[in-house]
């Protein structure tokens, strides 16, 4: 039978929509609660909605009985801090997985490299209905930074760098492109990821935003993305050589964001 996938992913598995362009208070993502949840990179998150309403960001597979990533459950005393955010989250009225702000320290080109994988939004997911894809509103103004996009982890043909300025919103296919943020600066950057189902509802919600399914990337000079580029296989095979010590293999799939 299949999954219910959006026509305009189908392509390049990402879109850019049109930006978000009203101020919303820096309290909805400073004041709600955060816990550590390692990620790609240094990360904290604070959830919107999870698996039980509790405040954690277990993949729902994990809980029991164990689910796909859709039904997220709203934890009231995060959405009461978080009123623009939660509506932005259910703007589009598709089902609703995880939903949460992530905070992000600065890194480097190669450090996003290092950091690409894929997320697992699916697993579980029943055949025939609609595939889970992840929204990204990014919410501080990291005009310098951006999200790397790669069909393989360690191929950088065809990567795409997107630009992460206040309120840049992009829907991706995270469990089929590798991702991660570029981040620089001084200071963390906050985004509110949410996961979608894909449906009649995330299809118009795209249409009504201009979905864009190709960007211009990022300019980044070749001196720097050669040398990111070394520094991830270097990165690789340093972390290869350690685990085959210890008698495992690269877990090459993470499951969060
Ligand atoms: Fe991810």
């Amino acid at each position: 039978m299949g999954y219910i996938t959006s026509e305009l992913l189908e392509e390049t598995g990402y879109v850019v929509l049109d930006s978000y362009d009203q101020p919303i208070d820096p309290k909805e993502w400073l004041d709600i609660e955060y816990v550590d949840w390692k990620s790609s990179g240094d990360t904290r998150f604070a959830p919107l909605a999870s698996a039980k309403g509790e405040i954690e960001c277990n993949g729902f597979w994990n809980h029991k009985p164990p689910r796909t990533d859709k039904d997220g459950v709203w934890i009231d005393s995060q959405t009461a801090i978080a009123p623009t955010l939660t509506a932005r989250a259910k703007e589009p009225g598709s089902n609703v997985g995880r939903c949460r702000v992530i905070e992000l320290q600065p890194n480097t080109y190669a450090d996003a490299l290092y950091n690409l994988h894929q997320d697992d939004n699916n697993r579980l997911n029943p055949d025939g209905t609609g595939w889970v894809v992840r929204s990204f509103f990014n919410l501080t103004d990291d005009k310098d930074s951006f999200f790397v996009l790669r069909h393989n982890r360690t191929d950088p043909s065809g990567e795409t760098r997107i630009a992460l300025p206040a309120g840049a919103q992009l829907v991706i296919d995270t469990q089929r492109l590798w991702h991660a943020a570029a981040h620089f600066g001084d200071e963390p950057r906050y985004c509110l990821i949410t996961s979608w189902e894909s449906g009649p509802e995330l299809d118009a919600y795209l249409e009504k935003y201009h979905a864009r399914k190709h960007v211009d990337s990022v300019e980044v000079p070749q001196d720097v993305l050669d040398a990111g580029q070394a520094e991830q296989s270097r990165r690789i095979a340093a972390r290869e050589a350690a685990l085959r010590a210890r008698g495992q293999q690269e877990k090459l799939a993470m499951s969060e964001a």
